[in-house]
């Protein structure tokens, strides 16, 4: 006899909720996709299980139970490139990586600058394994030279706008852009790298590109792009969102613009948590070839603290799949950008938490919540009564980092191989399992 009253029940998980303090090890009930009620066991709670059929029950014994995780920067490249990835798949990556929603950049082919792109990636995404919030885009085939139609891109839902893979170099347009976007009381989210300072370079500007031979681009590039849009910020308000950021320079000004009281947030990548530029000369792996570039390891530890000190407010993976023909070159040559959705977990474990830098908590906080928050989104709470979004994860599963096992079409991660702890177990996207192990 199945349970009437309740579709599934998560039992035993400990239950990590940021935002209610939450910690313990609870049953968490689920009915028509929202969550109905989180109970601590009880012998009132054991006599109910006993109405549950077993396919109703996800045992989470010894699993952390969390808020669906969000990821604000994902490409999925439809349309246009749907060699490297499409919806769908995009949608199956985050699902086995725990994220139930992602928010998707605008440097498709054509770009999402238009209501009728935004429209076909919506419906697309209707029936994907994750949600999909739009990001549109600043300025018009993401040129930095004409805004676009920034009212009728949040009409239809656009949660941000952003020209992802490139900085609005034109400080002008990004005056008009950030008075525009706080008009209509959205974020834009700024790939902070001076064009012209970065001049072609591939790398990190630093002693392995000279030692390399390869181009560097210097972290002042980011510094002076961060500084210039909160100067702008300033000037006119707005609320500005800094992507990836990868260097001790950016951390710092954003950290000083907070005090400042001025409305910026910012997102640190893995890659950007865990790599240096020093990786790149042992075997010139092109899936390290990456914008903004892995930096040193001072601006390696300086992101890490500005992650924990909460200049930097969320992990993004910055999912960038690209074909492994494009990525079977020279290194400069390549193509920037690596596979993130199905590996952060692993890694946020194995290099954030158990290296003692932060606690499961804090690092839920980043990848729910806070992105939540920052882009107006719904989910990021196991709050009752809110959509059933979860994740359940294995915090003491041992993996190795397989191609083969990617959900995602593309394979172009520099971590394949590499042995983690921490995996996901489950993935539940409004009350339906989407992934499971
Ligand atoms: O490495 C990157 N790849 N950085 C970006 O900002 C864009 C991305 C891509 O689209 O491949």
């Amino acid at each position: 006899m199945a349970s009437k009253k309740y579709d599934l029940v998560i039992i035993n998980g400990r239950v990590i909720d940021p935002d209610l303090g939450f910690g313990k090890d609870a049953h968490l009930y689920i009915k028509d996709g929202k969550i109905a009620k989180i109970e601590i066991p009880s012998a009132k709670t054991e006599k109910e299980l006993k109405s549950f059929d077993e396919n109703q029950i996800i045992d989470a014994s010894g699993k952390i139970v969390v808020p669906g995780l969000i990821d604000v920067h994902v490409h999925l490249r439809e349309p246009g490139r749907e060699d490297a990835e499409t919806i769908a798949s995009g949608c199956q990556a985050a699902a086995a990586g725990g994220f139930t929603s992602v928010c998707c950049m605008p440097n498709t082919t054509p770009r999402i600058d238009n209501q009728e792109t935004v429209k076909f990636v919506q419906d697309r995404a209707k029936v994907a394994d994750a949600r999909v919030y739009v990001v549109g885009a600043i300025t018009k085939n993401i040129e930095g030279k004409e805004l676009s139609e920034i009212g009728d891109l949040v009409k239809m839902g656009c949660v941000a706008i952003t020209d992802d893979g490139h900085y609005v170099q034109n400080p002008e347009i990004m005056r008009r852009a950030l008075e525009y976007a706080n008009m209509f009381n959205i974020p834009i989210m700024q790939h902070a790298e001076d064009k012209f300072l970065c001049g072609g370079g591939v790398m990190n500007e630093s002693y392995e590109s000279t030692r390399l031979g390869l181009k560097g681009a210097p972290a002042a590039a980011e510094e002076i792009a961060v500084q210039r849009d909160i100067a702008l910020t300033r000037l006119v308000g707005g609320r500005l969102h800094v992507q990836h950021v990868s260097c001790k320079e950016a951390v710092d000004a954003i950290r000083d613009a907070k005090a400042e009281g001025i409305d910026i947030t910012a997102e640190a990548t893995p890659h950007h948590l865990i790599l240096t530029d020093e990786e790149i000369g042992k075997e010139f792996n092109t899936n390290l070839r990456v914008n903004p570039p892995l930096r040193t390891q001072a601006d390696k530890e300086a992101v890490i603290a500005g992650l924990v000190d909460g200049t930097i407010d969320c992990i993004a993976s910055d999912h960038a799949p690209h074909s492994i023909e494009s990525k079977d070159s020279e290194f400069d040559q390549a193509p920037p950008g690596m596979v993130g959705l199905e590996t952060t977990v692993g890694l946020i474990k194995t290099f954030i938490i158990d290296k003692g830098y932060m606690s499961w908590a804090d690092v839920i906080r980043k990848m729910t919540s806070n992105p939540a928050k920052i882009l107006g989104l719904p989910g990021g709470t196991l709050a009752e009564g809110s959509d059933a979004d979860i994740t359940i994860i294995d915090p003491d599963k041992r993996w190795t980092v397989r191609a083969d096992k990617f959900q995602s079409k593309s394979t172009n991660s520099p971590f394949i191989g590499m042995k983690l702890k921490g995996q996901v177990y489950k993935t539940i996207l409004g009350g339906r399992v989407v992934f499971e192990r």
